[in-house]
């Protein structure tokens, strides 16, 4: 059970989490700043269960969403809305404090770092708010500078990447190429927007999306894998003028070939999200904008979470996308979008 350890401290009791790509990199070892023995997770939807004397915007009980990222709302990162640099925040939860896959969860910072549950969206749908739609949004389509009748690549078709897919019709690109080698996540992602599927299990994406696209690549592409193959797949496929936004999770160094690429105009960018999104979304969400649930494939306890871990890493025999794990202590409730 954790404890207030700041006044602007609250701990809410987890109602439903989720997996993250990113806590598969950190199952790996692949993620330094995570020590052994941390509780992961870092998305969620809870209630208030205790504040400490310097909380002003919520209440005990009150049903909330957990941003992945602590903020303070006070540094001059926080100032300009780039919650992910907080000076006293940032990505803790499940990386350098216990995270969200537990029945109870201290958030540091809680009045910039939670936000009230809206009734009109079902919470399963708001899990994924925590995350991987504003890092689909932030990271990919904006850092992208995605624009209308782009050529837009995104490379990985787990949740992350078929979040992106999602977001990225926004703004009306022309053509919107998927990279996976699932076939069965390919198939989700043309469900979700996606118009070209590149399989990529011959290791071929890269002449595929050549060919198909006269040699010149793509105006944007997004990298949602997170492995030195997603860069090598984005630096090959992005055509001159074009800009690559890695939202990908990186454990292991790259290869840049500058010597072909320093002729070539282009953008990258990489880094974590911000979550600043989340407001907007959460009305994108409610208006029928964008539908997150269609990114929820398997419902567990929290107490099977490790059945669960085993189901999402498998996820090319097992058909998953985003696993919703319900802790054991919550009640049922109903679900408004669907009454
Ligand atoms: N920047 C951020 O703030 C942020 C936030 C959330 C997640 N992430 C990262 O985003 C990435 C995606 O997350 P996710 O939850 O979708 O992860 P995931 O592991 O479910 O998805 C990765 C996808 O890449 C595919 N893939 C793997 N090797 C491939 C290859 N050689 N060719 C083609 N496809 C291949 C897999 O089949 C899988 O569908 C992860 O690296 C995660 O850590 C970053
Ligand atoms: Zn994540
Ligand atoms: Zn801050």
């Amino acid at each position: 059970m954790p404890v207030i350890q700041k006044p602007t401290d609250a701990i809410v009791r987890i109602h439903k989490t989720t997996i993250c790509g990113t806590d598969l990199h950190i199952m790996r070892g692949t993620v330094e700043t995570v020590a052994v023995g941390r509780g992961i997770g870092h998305e969620g939807v809870g209630f208030v269960e205790q504040i400490g004397s310097g909380v002003t915007n919520f209440n005990v009980g009150d049903k909330v969403l957990i941003s992945c990222i602590t903020s303070c709302g006070k540094c001059a990162p926080c100032k300009r809305g780039h919650y992910g640099q907080c000076r006293d925040g940032g990505w803790m939860l499940g990386n350098t404090i216990d995270g969200c896959q537990a029945e109870y969860v201290r958030i540091p910072h809680a009045d910039n770092s939670l936000y009230i549950a809206p009734t009109n969206i079902d919470d399963e749908a708001l899990v994924m708010l925590s995350d991987i739609l504003p890092t689909g949004l932030e990271v990919g389509v904006l850092e992208g500078r995605i624009q209308p009748g782009h050529t837009v690549a995104v490379v990985g078709a787990g949740p992350v990447g078929l979040a992106a897919i999602l977001v990225a019709q926004f703004y009306s690109p022309a053509e919107i190429y998927v990279i996976d080698r699932d076939e069965n996540r390919l198939n989700e992602a043309k469900k979700m927007g996606a118009t070209k599927l590149i399989n990529n299990k011959d290791n071929n994406a890269v002449q595929q999306v050549l060919a198909d696209t006269d040699d010149i690549g793509v105006d944007v592409v997004i990298e949602a894998i997170g492995l030195p193959i997603g860069w090598d797949i984005s630096e090959s496929i992005v055509a001159a003028g074009g800009n690559i936004a890695i939202l990908g999770v990186h454990g292991h160094p790259v290869t840049l070939h500058l010597e072909r690429m320093w002729k070539r105009n282009f953008t990258m960018t990489a880094g974590l999200v911000h979550t600043n999104s989340i407001p907007m979304l959460m009305k994108a969400v409610a208006t029928g904008k964008v539908d997150p649930r269609r990114l929820i494939s398997h419902h567990f306890k929290l107490s099977e979470a490790k059945h669960a871990y085993d189901v999402f890493t498998n996820a090319a025999e097992t058909n998953a996308l985003k696993v919703i794990l319900t802790n054991d202590l919550s009640k049922p409730t109903p679900n408004p979008t669907s009454a």
